[in-house]
């Protein structure tokens, strides 16, 4: 038997109006100054902003709101600075996906006194403990506010770079449906299905554990069950809750499997050609899913009856059937990549961490054949 071992540091606060929590939370840390880390706009507009600043009305608060989609690093440098200057001793985390990794960042490495770059390029390991950090999310599905991951991109190299260590680990996520309801119809179809793709991949995972599969497995039937009524009644706060549950467990999934070729070959796909997260990943998840059918069928037929199909093929056709119920585009020739975009895909999409994780070994032809079958 493998040895495996399982741990998650964050404590988990969920459900409906969960944030009016975040007063008890905030004052356990005793902050003198609290950082909250949010996008450029969207929760100002929304009032969400000004809804947690009205619960910790009795704790001194500043806002860092200059985070954009796919954050760069210098975003993360700016962010360490403004906490130093402020003398912030808790971050506060608030947004989708790009905002919580930002936060992630910006709370651990404020600690690690080397340039952000070695951290984020593996050249420096993280040693000290970061500001302790709060996460909301308000999308549902990167999972990042359980996990030891922070995605930051290098602009001027066209690079995504990751960090990995288990004092990212957020120390409260509070996980709160209701915040989710104001999410594009593209976001919601998006970011649902890169919780899907890290459900699946987790599962085939080499270092999947049988901790790992049952919240993969259940977020895998989430998802498939409330995606598409999620898309369809956007305010419907029950399918919200489903697809916040599902978004968790894909988070906490990945946390102890880490990902595999489909999010590998998912980062050339957005620095390059700007493509969101989750649709990256969508693109070749199928495709995926029939070339590791060939070493892991089993596996993929534990994946095809938790959703009611009856073999592999069973289970393209309704991954397939899925993302067309949600409108984004199932081709990469739909989102402006060219044949002749292809080596450069295949020689950025193997990030050893993820790629060596998959079941099947890729090879640079597998890959290649791949992608030119999705032009
Ligand atoms: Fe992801």
């Amino acid at each position: 038997m493998e040895v495996w071992s399982y741990h998650i540091p964050t404590k988990v606060i969920f459900g409906k109006k969960s944030l009016e929590k975040i007063t008890d939370v905030v004052e356990s840390f005793k902050p003198n100054r609290i950082m909250l880390v949010t996008g450029r706009k969207s929760m100002k507009k929304l009032g969400v902003t000004d809804r947690i600043i009205d619960y910790l009305k009795n704790c001194r608060v500043v806002v860092y709101n200059k985070v954009e989609q796919n954050p760069d690093v210098s975003t993360v440098e700016k962010g360490i600075r403004f906490l130093k200057d402020e003398k912030c001793d808790l971050v506060i985390g608030l947004g989708g996906g790009s905002t919580i990794d930002t936060a992630k960042a910006v709370s651990v490495l404020s600690k690690n006194q080397r340039p952000v770059d070695e951290y984020l390029s593996g050249k420096r390991k993280i040693v000290d403990r970061g500001v302790p950090l709060i996460a909301i999310p308000t999308t549902a599905g990167t999972g990042t506010e359980v996990t030891q991951y922070a995605s930051i991109i290098d602009e001027t190299k066209k690079r995504k770079l990751s960090l990995s260590h288990e004092y990212i680990h957020p120390s409260i996520a509070i996980v709160d449906p209701t915040l989710t309801v104001t999410m594009p119809k593209f976001v919601t179809a998006t970011t649902g299905l890169d919780a899907l793709s890290q459900c699946i991949e987790a599962y085939w995972a080499k270092d999947h554990t049988p901790i790992s599969d049952i919240y993969a497995l259940n977020g895998i039937a989430l998802i498939f069950n409330n995606l598409v009524n999620t898309f369809n009644h956007a305010e419907n706060i029950t399918f919200r809750g489903k697809m916040a549950l599902a978004a968790l467990f894909s988070g906490i999934a990945i946390s102890i499997t880490k990902t595999t070729i489909v999010h590998s070959v998912s980062y050339p796909l957005t620095t390059h050609f700007k493509i969101s997260h989750g649709l990256a990943c969508a693109l070749t998840l199928p495709s995926f899913i029939r070339y590791n059918s060939k070493v892991v069928r089993q596996r993929i037929c534990n994946i095809a009856q938790t959703i009611g199909a009856e073999d592999v093929e069973g289970l393209i056709r309704k991954t397939e059937g899925l993302i067309s119920c949600l409108e984004v585009p199932k081709r990469l020739g739909e989102v402006g990549v060219q044949r002749t975009d292809i080596e450069l895909i295949v020689s950025e999409g193997f990030r050893p961490d993820r790629a060596e994780n998959n079941p099947r070994k890729v090879t640079k032809e597998d890959l290649k054949a791949i992608l030119e079958g999705l032009l």
